[in-house]
C-alpha cells in the first residue's frame, strides 16, 4: 500500500483531535472568547473520550439539542428550561451572586419572565382575571446594605396561577394575569395583593420532559413569587420568594430554592384589622430585600409573547 506523506500531519488517531482543534482556534483575538472556547473544547473532548458515545447515541443527543430549539417560541423557552433542570443556571447564579455581603440571595429568572407588565399602584391586586386560591397580602421593603430605605425602587413581579400555569401558557387567564410592576415609596416600602402561590410543574411536553421522565424526576417547582428589584445605584436583584414544604424546596426540579429566600407566609383564619373584609382564610407575607450598590442591569425576557 502506498503512503502519501502530508505535512503538516493530518489527524490520525483520537489523541490528535483536541490539539488540532485548539490550533485551528488559536488566532481568536477576543481573549475571553479564546479562553472559554479552549476550555470548552478541552472538557467536551475529554467528556466524549470518557463516555465513548456510539454514533446512534451522538445522533440522538444532537436531535435532543435541536428539539430544544424547535420547542422554543414566543411563549416557551426550552433552552432556558434545559439549562435550569441541568443545574447550569443555578451554578451561574451562585458564581455571580454569592450573597456574601448580606444582600438578598438571588434565584433563577426562569423561562417565563415577560417584559412590559402593567404599572401598578401600591396595594393593587395582580390577579386580573378569575384566579383560584386564598388571597395573599404581600408587604415588602427595599433597603441598602446600610439599612437605609431605597425609595423609587422598581419591582417587576410575576407568579404562576394556582392552576399550575403562567398566564402566557393558559388561554383561561387574562393577558398579564399575576404580573405587575410596583415602586417603593419614600420609606422603601411597597405592597400588593395576589393569591397565595402554589407549586407547579415545568413544561414536560418537549425534550426536557423526555429527559426528566428518563431520570425518574418529578417536574415540580415549589411555590414562589418572582421579583426583579432594581434601583439607580444598586445591583439589580433577580430572585424568588418561596412558600412550600421542606421536601418540595429540597427537590425543586431546577435547584432554585435557597433558605434565605423562603418567605414567612402567615395563614389568617380570623378577621384581621389590617385586612378588613378579606375572605378567610387568607395569607400575609412581609419580606425585606437588601440590595448591593452597583450598576443596575435588566434581563432580556426569555419569551416575548402570550398564548395564540
Ligand atoms: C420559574 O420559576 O418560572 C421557572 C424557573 C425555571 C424553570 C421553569 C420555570
Ligand atoms: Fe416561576
Amino acid at each position: 500500500m502506498q503512503h502519501i506523506t502530508i505535512e503538516p500531519k493530518l489527524i490520525a488517531k483520537v489523541e490528535d483531535v483536541t490539539p488540532t482543534v485548539l490550533a485551528a482556534m488559536a488566532k481568536t483575538t477576543n481573549p475571553r472568547l479564546k479562553a472559554v472556547m479552549d476550555r470548552l473544547i478541552h472538557h467536551l473532548h475529554q467528556f466524549t473520550i470518557e463516555t465513548r458515545p456510539t454514533e446512534e447515541e451522538f445522533e440522538y443527543g444532537l436531535r435532543w439539542i435541536a428539539a430544544l430549539g424547535h420547542h422554543t417560541h414566543e411563549t416557551n423557552n426550552e433552552v432556558v428550561l434545559a439549562a435550569d433542570v441541568l443545574g447550569a443556571s443555578t451554578l451561574i447564579d451562585l458564581i455571580n451572586n454569592d450573597g456574601m455581603q448580606g444582600e438578598t440571595m438571588s434565584a433563577l429568572l426562569g423561562p417565563f419572565y415577560r417584559g412590559h407588565a402593567p404599572d401598578c399602584a401600591n396595594g393593587d391586586c395582580i390577579a386580573r382575571s378569575e384566579t383560584p386560591g386564598p388571597a395573599l397580602f404581600f408587604k415588602g421593603r427595599v433597603i441598602g446594605l446600610d439599612g437605609a430605605p431605597v425609595a423609587g425602587a422598581k419591582l417587576d413581579i410575576w407568579q404562576a396561577s394556582p392552576v399550575g400555569l403562567y398566564e402566557n401558557q393558559d388561554a383561561d387567564q387574562d393577558d398579564f394575569n399575576l404580573r405587575g410592576v410596583f415602586h417603593t415609596d419614600e420609606a422603601g416600602s411597597f405592597h400588593f395583593t395576589s393569591v397565595k402561590p402554589a407549586g407547579y410543574p415545568v413544561p414536560t411536553d418537549g425534550p426536557v420532559g423526555v429527559l426528566l421522565h428518563a431520570q425518574h424526576r418529578h417536574p415540580m417547582r415549589p411555590a414562589h413569587i418572582h421579583f426583579i428589584v432594581s434601583a439607580p445605584g444598586h445591583k439589580t436583584l433577580i430572585t424568588q420568594i418561596f412558600s412550600d414544604t421542606p421536601q418540595a424546596l429540597a427537590t425543586d426540579v431546577v435547584f432554585g430554592a435557597k433558605v434565605q429566600i423562603v418567605g414567612d407566609f402567615v395563614e389568617h383564619t380570623e378577621p384581621h384589622a389590617e385586612y378588613p373584609g378579606a375572605q378567610l382564610p387568607f395569607y400575609s407575607c412581609e419580606y425585606t430585600f437588601r440590595l448591593l450598590e452597583g450598576e443596575p442591569t435588566y434581563p432580556v425576557p426569555p419569551i416575548s409573547g402570550t398564548k395564540a
